[in-house]
């Protein structure tokens, strides 16, 4: 093989990682919204856990642990009352996704914490993929 073919079938290998990656992001649109929550709370980060997320309640409501119980609070559960309504919900309220509502959460934010962004720049996509999960509620 040469070394332009080598390159050729190493980009479509590439490629097709890729392909598989976007496809796995859209049979659990709810993955992408986990990594994010799951971050830790304050300094720069965007997460949520050691307030709603984590092994016990702590402060706020406890959304719960495992990526199984927050995603069963959220669809069958006591979270349901904050992602009805999906774009327009309290979820997407509290973060910033509904146009004219300032974000209030991570609490704290901008202080200690940070709101969730789409920035292409830095690869995050984190409106974008709270977005798409909330499009699949449909209470
Ligand atoms: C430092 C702790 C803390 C962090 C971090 C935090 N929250 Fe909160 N959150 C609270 C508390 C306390 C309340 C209730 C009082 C209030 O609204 O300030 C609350 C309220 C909320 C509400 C409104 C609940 C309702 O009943 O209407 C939502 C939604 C919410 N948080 C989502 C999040 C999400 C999502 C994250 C992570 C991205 C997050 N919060 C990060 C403490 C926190």
């Amino acid at each position: 093989m040469t070394t332009k073919h080598f390159a050729q079938l190493v980009a479509l290998i590439f490629s097709l990682g890729g392909l598989a990656n976007t496809a796995h992001a859209q049979c659990d649109p709810f993955a992408p919204v986990w990594a994010t929550v799951t971050q830790e709370q304050g300094g720069d980060r965007p997460g949520c856990r050691g307030c709603h997320i984590g092994p016990n309640p702590a402060s706020g409501r406890w959304f719960g642990d495992t990526e199984e119980d927050v995603l069963a609070y959220f669809t069958s559960g006591a979270g349901m009352i904050l992602v009805s309504g999906g774009r327009q919900s309290r979820l997407a309220e509290a973060l910033g996704l509904v146009d004219g509502i300032p974000p209030f959460m991570p609490r704290f934010a901008p202080f200690d914490g940070r709101y969730w962004v789409d920035d292409p720049d830095q690869g995050l996509t984190e409106l974008t993929d709270l977005g798409n999960w909330l499009d699949t509620i449909d209470f």
